[in-house]
């Protein structure tokens, strides 16, 4: 196989130069691996930057500014991320205290946050109520009652959504389809729940109910999605306020719109996207005779994941002949789990000799004890790829990093960003001391 621009640069903050290096945001990848050392994450700011504007520009512009983006922090959480989310003018999605800390460290305003997780625990909740979260999206029963008793406790009202299961099939893995009446996640309309959970959150002193939320999945293709989600939760919208006299001003459509890791997968023009459950929202609340709720999105994926890549360095290369052959890189699933959790699948090039022919076809594995610390199988790369060359995983911005672990007490890779062309560190790469210091 030879160089295929359409096929290796999956997105357009890339290229190759007269090295035949690949570059993200102008930066050259082999030099960023000299200079950072491997593995190593890379983030584009720029495309960070602007798939924030293309979200936010559009929802305001198709919605007549009753719209909020939300970045869904889970995809990539880290100081840095936050600063730019707030710059950008976006609100933010957290899950945990983790990320709440993260984010307040950063500066971000945590009334622009939403406290989603199906388990929030009474800590949890004091934490956030005390620092000033403006949102819990609240799962369930036992949760709604904590919260109103915590606030009261703290002579506080708080604001929240309920996260409500429309009953869609996104047709997207498993692991990552949320909106099924079956999921662990929120309350069903189906079974008469969420208008009980909706009666009971109106009864309760401490809780203002703002609105409803809905996550149907993630990685997904089909916009129908969206549009079936947005009916259906409308339709509830306009039951309970029927029933109670309750008119959501929020309505939070959660987020998923699915990446291109391969070029074979389709792209998908959010700002299009927008304009279709805009078309869609309007014509159904004038149906409904309800005025348009503010709507929310939650991107997590399509903001960040094509901003980045990951860089190894390739060690052992194992050919047995009339099996298989692999190349080991000094990442492993420890930076990148997400082939071994779904089998995912990446982009890998050579990137350091993007033009030369790939005639070996290898698993790219890394270094931990485990077989299936797979980053990609069946992967073509020059067969002139020896230990020292330089590997590219494409489109890793997204659930890389914040999925990473200390597996086999490897130190994480640190996360250089690009900015105009220039990089700077975001994320410094762990020490050994950092690994061992929680150990009394
Ligand atoms: N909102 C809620 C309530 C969510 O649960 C999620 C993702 C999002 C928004 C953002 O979805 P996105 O736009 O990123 O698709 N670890 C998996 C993905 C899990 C997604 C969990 N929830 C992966 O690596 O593919």
């Amino acid at each position: 196989m030879a160089y295929d621009r359409e096929k290796d640069l999956i997105c357009d903050n890339l290229d190759v130069n007269e090295n035949g290096h690949l570059t993200i945001n102008g930066a050259d990848v082999t030099e960023l691996a000299k200079e950072y050392g491997t593995p190593l994450y890379v983030m584009d700011e720029d495309r960070l930057r602007e798939r924030c504007r293309t979200y936010l520009d559009s929802a305001l512009d198709a919605f007549d500014g009753k719209a909020r983006i939300l970045l869904a922090s889970k995809a990539a959480s880290f100081k840095r991320i936050y600063e730019i989310a707030d710059d950008e003018g976006l609100c933010t999605d957290v899950v945990s205290c983790g990320e709440i800390y993260t984010a307040m460290k950063a500066g971000f305003p945590l009334e622009k946050a939403y406290f989603h997780s199906n388990n929030k625990t009474d800590a949890d909740i004091a934490f956030a109520i005390d620092n000033g979260v403006g949102y819990f999206v609240v799962d369930q029963r036992e949760e709604l009652e904590s919260i109103d008793r915590i606030a009261g406790e703290k002579g506080k009202k708080q604001e929240i959504l309920l996260r409500i299961t429309p009953g869609i099939d996104p047709h997207t893995q498993a692991a990552i389809a949320t909106g099924k009446v079956d999921s662990k996640f929120g309350t069903a309309i189906e079974t008469g729940q969420a208008e009980e959970i909706t009666k009971l959150a109106l009864s309760l002193p401490n809780i203002s109910l703002v609105g409803f939320h809905c996550h149907v999945g993630s990685q997904v293709f089909d916009s129908d999605v969206f549009l079936r989600a947005a009916d259906i939760m409308l339709d509830f919208i306009a039951d309970m306020y029927a029933k109670t006299g309750f008119l959501a001003e929020q309505l939070d459509l959660g987020g998923g719109y699915g990446v291109r890791y391969l070029s074979t997968q389709p792209h998908i023009d959010i700002a299009d996207n927008i304009r279709e459950v805009a078309a869609c929202v309007k014509a159904k609340c004038e149906e409904l005779n309800i005025e348009m709720p503010v709507i929310c999105f939650e991107p997590g994926r399509s903001i960040v994941a094509d901003a980045g890549l990951t860089v190894y360095t390739a060690g052992s290369v194992k050919k047995i002949p009339g099996y298989i052959n692999y190349v080991s890189v000094d990442g492993s699933m420890a930076d990148n789990v997400r082939y071994a959790m779904y089998e995912s699948p990446y982009t890998v090039v050579p990137a350091d000799n993007m033009f030369a022919e790939r005639d070996l076809t290898a698993s790219v594995v890394g270094r931990c004890c485990e077989s299936g610390d797979i980053i990609q199988k069946d992967v073509c790369l020059p067969s002139s790829t020896t230990r020292g060359s330089i590997i590219a995983v494409l489109t890793t911005g997204a659930y890389n990093y914040s999925m990473a672990s200390n597996y086999n007490r490897l130190t994480r890779p640190p996360i250089v960003m690009i900015k105009d062309g220039q990089p700077y560190v975001a994320v410094r790469r762990e020490t050994l001391d950092d690994i061992i210091a929680c150990d009394l």
